[in-house]
């Protein structure tokens, strides 16, 4: 049987320590059932040269597209084909378009992981029909200052976020303005009131952008929409069927709080039951929801019900369960809309 052996980046296994190597596992397994030609038949962890590896066999050889797609695991440093105790290095080639420091850049107190929001997105995505490939239309419906957004543009797709924190709102138009003006990307941006019957309803910035003038001109380009408001108001700022992939990392409770909304309690599990609904409404038959959450909040068969009872069918994705930090055990759940 062929094998093969990942190395991990070393900034994923300073963030998970533990379990870098179970969740990288958990990863490797969505994009073999999902995605790859070949499968993967097991994962094991190897030391080799005193260093740790994921090492896996394959029921045929890797094809070349296939270590293009594994080029995109969100912890990966590099992928080898293991030739007795040789490594031999496979040529990777991941989606990203941009420069990495647009992921990177921000820092900011609520952040979420850049490696963990691309092992959301990742698993997300492969779990609708289109998986990762060209031009998906993807919606984080509490993206806090743009961390699902920036890693849906560095892919190549269309990015829409929405936010009730006006600072993050403000923090991340400016952000992204003099980002892509640093990198001398031909853009527009406006931010514009949105009114309904009269009142403001919130705020939204439109972003169109392309790598080049001519890129540009033949309509290469990426959007980016960031809408100010309640997410129990997406419904009024977007259309139905409007999304491949909807990936969030949902208010953690307690400690980070789930603000806004008139009425709303402070658990997150309260807020995903009012939000679901209207947020499988926007995503396209064929398409994903995928939800990070802290288990503290609530568990994963409640949230499991409130996606079932919103017409989404919930995706065996065992094994994402992981420490973040006193108050946090952090896990994922994943739905498709059906076809
Ligand atoms: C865990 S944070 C997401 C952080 C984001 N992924 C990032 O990296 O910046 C949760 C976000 O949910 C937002 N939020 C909480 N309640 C909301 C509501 N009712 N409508 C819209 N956003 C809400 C918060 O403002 C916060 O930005």
């Amino acid at each position: 049987m062929p094998r093969y052996a990942l190395l991990i980046l070393p900034a994923f296994n300073r963030v998970y320590g533990e379990s870098s190597i179970r969740l990288t596992r958990a990863e490797l397994a969505v994009f073999s059932a999902r995605a790859l030609e070949g499968e993967i038949l097991g994962s094991d962890e190897t030391r080799i040269g005193g260093v740790p590896y994921v090492t896996f066999e394959t029921s045929q050889p890797l094809s070349e597209p296939d270590v293009h797609l594994l080029s995109n695991l969100s912890s990966v440093y590099a992928v080898f084909g293991l030739e007795g105790d040789l490594l031999r290095p496979l040529g990777m080639r991941p989606r990203d378009r941009l420069s990495s420091d647009l992921i990177t850049i921000q820092k900011y107190a609520g952040k979420t992981n850049e490696h963990f929001t691309k092992l959301l997105l990742n698993v997300t995505a492969l779990a609708g029909d289109k998986g990762l490939g060209d031009g998906l239309q993807v919606f984080d419906p509490m993206c806090g200052r743009g961390t699902t957004l920036n890693q849906a543009l560095m892919y190549g797709y269309d990015a829409y976020g929405l936010d009730v924190d006006g600072k993050d709102f403000e923090a991340y138009t400016g952000f992204i303005k003099t980002w892509l003006r640093n990198k001398r990307l031909k853009h527009t941006a406006e931010i514009v009131p949105v009114r309904r019957e009269r009142a403001l309803a919130g705020r939204r910035l439109n972003v169109t952008f392309g790598l080049s003038k001519e890129a540009v001109k033949a309509g290469d380009v990426q959007h980016l929409t960031v809408v100010n408001a309640d997410t129990l108001k997406s419904r009024e700022f977007f259309k139905p069927r409007s999304f491949d992939v909807l990936a969030t990392d949902a208010p953690y409770g307690v400690q980070h709080g789930s603000k806004g909304g008139a009425g709303l309690s402070r658990s997150p599990l309260e807020l995903l039951a009012k939000a679901v609904p209207g947020w499988a409404e926007l995503l396209r038959p064929g398409g994903a929801m995928g939800i990070a959450w802290n288990t503290y909040g609530g568990k994963s068969e409640e949230l499991a019900r409130i996606l079932t009872d919103a017409g989404l069918q919930v995706m065996d994705y065992p094994d994402f369960e992981h420490w973040v930090d006193q108050a946090i055990v952090r896990d994922i759940i994943v739905a498709r809309r059906p076809a």
